[in-house]
C-alpha cells in the first residue's frame, strides 16, 4: 500500500531485465519458505525464483516440526529467522503475517493471510497488465468476477488498481459473497465512477466494455459456517470470443469450474502467462529486498 506507481514501475522495468542483470549480492542468502495453508505457485515460484537468482531456499515444514509439540507461532517464527536472511510467509489467519513481521528481523513477504491480502501476486496480476498493455495498462478496465468478499487476491490488486485513478474497476459477484459497500464507495471516490455502474450483472454484461476480466474461484475453504454461495459463472470461448480482440482473461489460479478447458487456447487466456511473470516479479522484488538489507 506505501508502494508510488514510480516504485512498482522500476520493480516491473527490474523484472522486465531480470535474467540479463548480476545478482551476486544472493549468493549464500537462504530464503525460509513457511506455508501453513496450500500453495503450488506461490511457494514453488519463490523458490524457482531465489535459485534463479543463485540463492538457497529452506521449506518449513508444519506438520513434521515442533509446532507439533506445542510449540507457540511467535518461537517458530523467531527459529526460523535465525536460519535464513528472508521469510515468505501464508498463514490462514489475516494479519498474521504483520505479526510475524513485528517478531522477527529478517523481512517478511507476505504469500497470503487467509483472506487478507496476497500483495505479490497483485504484482504479478498488474505486471501481467503492464506486459499486454504496456504502460496503457492505467487507463484500461477490469471486470472482476467471482468471491469478491474472501479473494484476497482482489483485495491486495484492487489497492494497486487505486493507485491509477485512470482505470475503471467493475464488480460481478457470486451469490452473497459481494465486499463491504466501502468497497464500491472507494472505487467511486478514486475512479469517478458512478456507485450503480460498478456492480454488474449476469443478465446484462457486455463483453465488450472490458479490457480484463479477472476470475476468481469460489472460496469454499473461507465459508463461514452456515453460509453457502455457488459458483454461477464459468468461462467459455462462446463468451471469451463477444470480448474485445486484445482484451485478455486473467485467474490467479487454482481454478475450478469458472473457467472452461477450451479458453486455455483461446489468445485472450493469460492466466498461464501471470504463473511465468509470477518467477519474474518474484526474483525482481528478492533481489531489491535483499540489496536493501545489506
Ligand atoms: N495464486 C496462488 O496463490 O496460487 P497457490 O495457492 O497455488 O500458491
Amino acid at each position: 500500500q506505501d508502494w508510488s506507481p514510480q516504485k512498482i514501475e522500476n520493480l516491473f522495468q527490474k523484472a522486465d531485465n531480470i535474467y540479463q542483470q548480476t545478482h551476486s549480492h544472493i549468493q549464500n542468502k537462504i530464503l525460509i519458505n513457511v506455508f501453513f495453508e496450500p500453495s503450488t505457485r506461490t511457494s514453488l515460484s519463490f523458490e524457482c525464483a531465489m535459485k534463479r537468482l543463485g540463492g538457497q531456499v529452506i521449506n518449513f515444514q508444519k506438520d513434521t516440526s515442533s509446532l507439533k509439540k506445542g510449540e507457540s507461532f511467535e518461537d517458530t517464527m523467531t527459529t526460523l529467522s535465525l536460519y535464513g536472511d528472508l521469510m515468505v510467509l501464508r498463514h490462514p489467519q489475516p494479519g498474521q503475517v504483520v505479526l510475524a513481521s513485528s517478531i522477527i528481523d529478517v523481512p517478511v513477504i507476505n504469500a497470503g493471510d487467509g483472506s487478507g491480502e496476497h500483495p505479490t501476486q497483485a504484482l504479478l496480476d498488474l505486471y501481467t497488465m503492464y506486459k499486454h498493455f504496456g504502460r496503457d495498462f492505467q487507463t484500461k478496465t477490469v471486470l472482476f468476477i467471482g468471491d469478491l468478499k474472501n479473494s484476497r487476491t482482489i483485495h491486495s490488486l484492487l489497492l494497486l488498481i487505486h493507485k491509477y485513478p485512470q482505470m475503471s474497476i467493475h464488480i460481478l459477484s457470486y451469490p452473497g459473497l459481494e465486499p463491504e459497500e466501502d468497497v464500491f464507495q472507494k472505487i467511486s471516490n478514486i475512479h469517478g465512477q458512478k456507485k450503480d455502474t460498478i456492480r454488474i450483472k449476469f443478465e446484462s454484461i457486455n463483453y465488450q466494455l472490458f479490457d480484463v476480466i479477472y476470475i476468481t474461484r469460489l472460496q469454499q475453504e473461507r465459508l463461514q459456517t452456515g453460509e453457502s454461495s455457488l459458483c454461477n459463472f464459468m468461462m467459455t470461448n462462446k463468451i471469451a470470443d463477444k470480448m474485445k480482440e486484445d482484451a485478455i482473461i486473467m485467474h490467479p489460479l487454482p481454478r475450478n469450474e469458472e473457467i472452461h478447458p477450451e479458453v486455455d487456447q483461446n489468445h485472450r487466456c493469460h492466466y498461464f502467462k501471470q504463473m511465468k511473470y509470477g518467477v519474474d516479479i518474484r526474483m525482481s522484488l528478492i533481489s531489491e529486498i535483499l540489496s536493501k538489507k545489506n
